[in-house]
């Protein structure tokens, strides 16, 4: 029997196994606990109001200070009035995402308008704070125009020891650094993204990562994430594998290991798919799955209030007549308490690699970020032709069923961190779905649980 230890065909291979050699290798490759969690803080009335403040100041600093652009030619309303489905608008951004694999990510916060002005995209990463082209504010003048190119974000040949026009690269703000210029991070900071991680695998553990067939954001054959142990790995004695068609697939042995991939979606009113009658609203599949991973739901909910209470900032200045209707729509709508809101619904990728698509459900303004140890991984949308650096902790709010946006190849990093935490990137997506914030319009706070999603008296 031949042995195959190849990524791409280990994980092809897994994707078409069934019976008992499936449920062998999903036993082999489950999410590790992690250990020695972040250590605690006492988050008590005021130190949750003192978080909110802080990072409500962060929030409005990025407002006022990173550059706003125009993107000439686009017109959000001709974008969004695209079908959904079609093939061949899929196919086109994926011609677009390869051709700009070569491109130069931005790496800097900005916010990005269509021609009529309508905010289209806002991104929460790093900034100089002397930038000599920050624009100071939107509303006072017309914003300067973005052209984007390959090399756009670093405006080839005007390079120099200060940041130049489009001064924006990566590079860039490392030259910025080093001449002294104070840098400036706008995304989530770093011991709340310690901390979603840590509770994001622990969460995973339990409600383990699945794929849905229908599935066209992500590859179907992308099953398992290989990664390479590290140096200090202990050497393992028995190898794990699966065989199918007189062949060995091996999941983990003194070199490699593997891990399962999938989504999961966590919303707390989502509508019955596939229904001919009026949809019922309920709380998604994956909140409610086993009697364990809904224990696991509940305190990852808990253990994720301040990575919320980020988002919930930067929603706030970033799309603020969306994030009112949101936000009321989250209060009538919510099923667990402890998710401050206020997006409906969380979708996490773990470890999947991410093809450009629109999201066919979600009503208007898309929170994205990731988790994790990886390289690669940048945020494409094609239709804008912007390319970001999107590392762990940057965050892009947007229009996410208008707008196709893909991410490229990412690779994981070598090896387990102390912590027991696997490598490999977790994509994160808040959102609200149409149907449901529709659905919720005008319902008064609680609404959705007192009345079991409008089929029962509030009051007997
Ligand atoms: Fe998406």
């Amino acid at each position: 029997m031949s042995v195959i230890t190849d990524a791409a065909e280990v994980s092809k291979a897994a994707s078409g196994a069934e019976g008992h050699e499936k449920s062998q290798l999903l036993a082999h490759t489950t999410v590790p606990l992690p250990t020695a969690p972040p250590a605690p803080q006492i988050f008590c009335h005021k130190e949750r109001r003192r978080l909110i403040r802080n990072l409500n100041f962060n929030a409005k600093i990025w407002m006022q200070y990173a550059t706003v652009y125009c993107l000439r030619g686009i017109n959000i309303g001709e974008l969004a009035a695209r079908p959904k489905s079609s093939e061949r608008d899929r196919k086109d951004a994926q011609e677009i995402m390869a051709a700009m694999a070569d491109w130069e990510a931005d790496a800097c916060s900005a916010k990005f308008c269509d021609q009529q002005g309508t905010p289209i995209l806002a991104y929460f990463a790093r900034r100089a704070k002397s930038n000599a082209c920050v624009f100071p504010k939107a509303q006072d003048k017309q914003a300067p125009l973005y052209r984007p190119s390959p090399l756009a974000p670093s405006k080839a040949g005007a390079f120099g020891p200060f940041l130049s026009q489009l001064g924006r690269s990566e590079r860039d703000i490392s030259t910025a650094e080093e001449a002294g210029i104070e840098v400036q991070y706008d995304g989530i900071p770093s011991e709340i993204l310690e901390k979603a991680l840590w509770a994001t695998q622990a969460l995973h553990h339990s409600l383990h990562p699945h794929k849905v067939e229908r599935d066209g954001r992500h590859d179907q054959s992308d099953f398992l994430m290989q990664y390479q142990k590290g140096p200090d790995a202990t050497p393992q004695v028995v190898v794990q594998d699966f065989v199918l068609d007189n062949t060995v697939y091996v999941l983990s042995n003194d070199r490699i290991a593997s891990e399962r991939c999938g989504v999961s979606h966590l919303v707390h009113c989502w509508p019955e798919q596939g229904q001919k009658r009026a949809a019922a609203f309920h709380p998604s599949r994956d909140m409610i799955r086993t009697a364990t991973s809904h224990q696991a739901v509940e305190w990852y909910f808990q253990h994720t209030v301040e990575l919320a209470i980020a988002l919930d900032a930067m929603f706030k200045v970033s799309f603020p007549d969306d994030y009112e209707v949101y936000e009321k729509a989250f209060k009538a709508g919510r099923w667990v308490q402890a998710d401050p809101g206020p997006w409906l619904g969380r979708a996490i990728v773990w470890k999947l690699q991410v093809l450009p698509h629109r999201d066919g459900l979600d009503a208007g303004p898309t929170a994205i970020f990731n988790l994790g140890r990886y390289e690669g991984g940048e945020a494409y949308f094609t239709d804008l032709k912007l390319k970001f650096k999107y590392g762990p902790g940057d965050v892009i709010i947007f229009l996410s069923g208008d707008l196709y946006h893909g991410i490229g190849e990412w690779k994981p990093l070598q090896g387990l961190d102390s912590n027991n935490i696997t490598p490999g990137r977790v994509g994160n997506v808040f959102f609200s779905p149409a149907k449901s914030v529709e659905f919720l319009k005008d319902r008064e706070q609680g609404w959705f649980k007192s009345t079991m999603g409008g089929q029962l008296p509030k009051r007997l």
